[in-house]
């Protein structure tokens, strides 16, 4: 049986991917899920398999070596899902050091216990344990407008201090491939879009703010571009680098589905007014006067866009969900889940998760 450590499962895309996992293998997996449960961190995220018997959660902080090896000595780990980290550009530019301790040290944490527990004596590992680190495409840097993309041969040039623990981060499992020949796979992945992505990222924050007649403040001239990926294809790519990536690579996974965010931004507000009935006072309030132009952020990336030849043609990975689909299911989720955001905006999910530990 795969017994899969999952870090970080209860933020927006580990929460996904745990669900993934469950609809794809169901029983024939087990799955760990460490997560210290930071303002970014929601447990309501899983509600639905919590009480499953091959699901088990354990708040702890990845920096906490004590708690993760002992969580090695007493599972049979075979795989290691790393996505715990802090993962927001504006906190990192206003608070950079709790970026380095998790991404750099976290990550150091877990590579020194999935090491200490799977190495054999003679330096090997067994067959079919692997590490994956999710790591992100903003290592890279920023690229022009017109042309060009990332590679995983293009070297790295963090801007922010987000991107710049990540980088790390990548460096060390890196270097923990290339010195002990240590059993892992690196994926960098373009910006993640879905149901429960936490408010402060942009595509969450404006369908937010939009509904509840809040200016939607754009940085800079609004021309910066991302390249949007459904959460979903995310996870599959990671599941299918898990499965089929050949040890020691990097894979790059995104969709080239480019935008700027001014258009997202028109995208979302002609979508919610199709959505709303015309009785809804909310309606009226949902329109371009909300749009507010604010300082740019500080070392803003101008353009992401990821090359993803190599995923494709190694392990058969192709996006499924195009940009006007999952900006629909999107919105349709954050819909149905009205108090899901209220509950995550207003804190009273803090509640929520003193209830889980008292269970
Ligand atoms: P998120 O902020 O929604 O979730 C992060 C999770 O990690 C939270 O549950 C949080 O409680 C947990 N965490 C934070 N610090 C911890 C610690 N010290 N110990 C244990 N748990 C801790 O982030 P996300 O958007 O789901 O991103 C997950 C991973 O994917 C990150 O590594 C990020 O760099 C990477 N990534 C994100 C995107 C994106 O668009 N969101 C794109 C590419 C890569
Ligand atoms: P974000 O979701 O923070 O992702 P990242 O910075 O990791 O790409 O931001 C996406 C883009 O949207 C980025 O160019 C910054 C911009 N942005 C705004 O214009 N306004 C906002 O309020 C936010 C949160 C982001």
């Amino acid at each position: 049986m795969k017994t899969y450590l999952v870090t970080g499962g209860a933020g927006f895309i580990g929460s996904n991917f745990i669900h993934y996992l469950f609809k794809k293998y169901g029983d024939d997996i087990r799955v760990i899920n460490v997560d210290k449960l930071t303002y970014a961190g929601n447990l309501e995220n899983l509600k639905d398999i919590e009480d499953k018997s091959n699901y088990q959660f354990v708040k702890a902080d990845i920096c906490d070596s004590e708690t993760i090896q002992t969580l090695f000595e007493n599972n049979d780990i075979n795989r290691v899902v790393h996505f715990a980290a802090e993962s927001h550009v504006d906190r990192s530019i206003k608070n950079p050091d709790v970026f380095v301790k998790t991404n750099v040290l976290g990550t150091l944490t877990m590579l020194n216990a999935a090491k200490a527990a799977w190495e054999k004596e003679d330096g090997t590992y067994p067959e079919d344990h692997k590490f994956l680190h999710v790591s992100t495409d903003e290592v890279y840097g920023s690229l022009e407008e017109e042309g060009g993309y990332f590679y995983e041969t293009t070297p790295y040039d963090p801007h922010s201090p987000y991107s710049a623990s990540k980088a790390s981060s990548d460096f060390l499992v890196k270097a923990y491939m290339d010195t002990y020949r240590f059993p892992a796979n690196i994926t960098n992945c373009s910006n993640n879009y879905g149901p429960y992505q936490f408010p402060e990222k942009l595509i969450p924050l404006m369908i937010n703010n939009a509904l509840n007649g809040k200016n939607l403040p754009v940085y800079g001239d609004g021309k910066n571009v991302r390249d949007w990926l459904y959460v979903e294809d995310h996870c599959k790519g990671i599941d299918m680098v898990m499965e089929k990536g050949r040890l020691f690579e990097t894979y790059n996974i995104g969709g080239h589905n480019e935008k700027q965010n001014i258009e997202i931004i028109h995208i979302i507000l002609d979508q919610l007014r199709n959505k709303l009935e015309d009785s809804d006072p909310r309606k009226a309030a949902v329109s371009e006067d909300l749009i507010t132009y604010v300082t740019d952020r500080k070392g803003h990336d101008r353009r992401y866009a990821i090359a993803p030849d190599k995923i494709k043609a190694e392990v058969g990975w192709y996006p499924e969900t195009m940009f006007e689909e999952g900006i629909r299911k999107t919105i349709d989720w954050y819909f149905e889940h009205e108090d899901w955001m209220k509950r995550v905006t207003s804190g009273d999910y803090q509640k929520y998760y003193e209830e889980m530990y008292n269970r």
